[in-house]
């Protein structure tokens, strides 16, 4: 990060303590004349302006708010949602399932909220590319405008550009298959509603070896997808499925506590890892 003060035009991210060891987090776009609204009371923006991150600030209500730049697991957790996110927990066991180096190609189906697309950007790198498949209009829209904000508010906030490496592509992936043409995948991502219908069009471009992670929320997909790939032959090895599973703990003292959290993440997904192999010619 650019070790200076909050500029115009970069996000912040105002942390206020709550009851039981809550912490709630606000996001907002720093802008002259704005105003932060919280339940502790009023900040304005001017007041965050010109201030390093790190500050403890007081609202109109005198609630203290401690102000800082926000992560990027803070800032698609908290930016605007149209259909539900991939967790950041489950990205990044996706990220490492994939195996994603600098400079790598990868496709992601669908765009949804742009939440997989801004942690794929970052792990491609300005030498890497995203393709990023959507079938909906206001999900694509919506997606794109997410990385537009964030990278827009990035450029001020650092010394460094955040790379303008994902192409947003409105269309169903199952219609791609004219543009896979002239691609080789280093791997792909699904997080879409009938994933076995995008596998046939994708598993030619895909480099052998290389790993196709799936996002499903149910198990019952899951064997679907499984079945799918048995019945139609597609030349993939279903290495792993797992669960991403936080265990939150609640440490204080004075009276000593130190127990799992009473607020524990529910179940997202099933993470199945799906290898490309080069069939036995017969
Ligand atoms: C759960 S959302 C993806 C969320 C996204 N991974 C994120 O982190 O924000 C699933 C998306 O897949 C899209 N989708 C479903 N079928 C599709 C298809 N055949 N081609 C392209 N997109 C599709 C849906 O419209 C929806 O936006």
């Amino acid at each position: 990060a650019r070790p200076g003060p909050f500029r115009s035009g970069e996000f912040a991210l105002a942390e206020m303590q709550r009851k039981y060891n809550a912490t709630l987090k606000l996001l907002c776009r720093l802008a002259e004349g704005s105003v932060l609204t919280s339940p502790g009371g009023l900040l304005p923006h001017s007041d965050i302006i010109g201030q390093l991150p790190g500050q403890m600030l007081h609202t109109s209500g005198r609630t203290r708010l401690l102000l800082r730049r926000p992560s990027l697991e803070e800032y698609v957790l908290l930016m605007p949602r149209g259909p539900t996110i991939a967790y950041p927990k489950d990205i990044s066991a996706m990220l490492m399932m994939m195996d994603i180096h600098p400079g790598d190609t990868v496709l992601e189906t669908g765009s949804g909220s742009g939440a997989m697309s801004l942690f794929l950007s970052r792990a491609v790198g300005p030498k890497g590319h995203v393709i990023s498949y959507e079938i909906r209009d206001d999900h694509h829209n919506l997606a794109k405008k997410n990385y537009r904000h964030w990278r827009a508010a990035w450029e001020i906030g650092h010394l460094e550009e955040w790379p303008d490496n994902v192409d947003f592509i409105l269309k169903d992936v199952s219609t791609a298959a004219a543009d896979m043409k002239s691609v080789t995948l280093d791997a792909i991502v699904l997080d879409m509603l009938n994933p076995q219908s995008a596998l046939p069009v994708l598993h030619p471009s895909l480099k052998q070896g290389g790993v196709c992670a799936v996002y499903l929320a149910n198990i019952t997909q899951v064997t679907d997808l499984l079945d799918r790939i048995r019945t139609c032959k597609l030349p993939f090895l279903c290495e792993r499925i797992i669960e991403v599973t936080h265990r939150n703990w609640l440490v204080l003292p004075v009276p000593y506590i130190a127990r799992p959290s009473y607020w524990q993440d529910a179940h997202s997904a099933f993470l199945t890892k799906l290898r490309k192999f080069r069939p036995l010619l017969s």
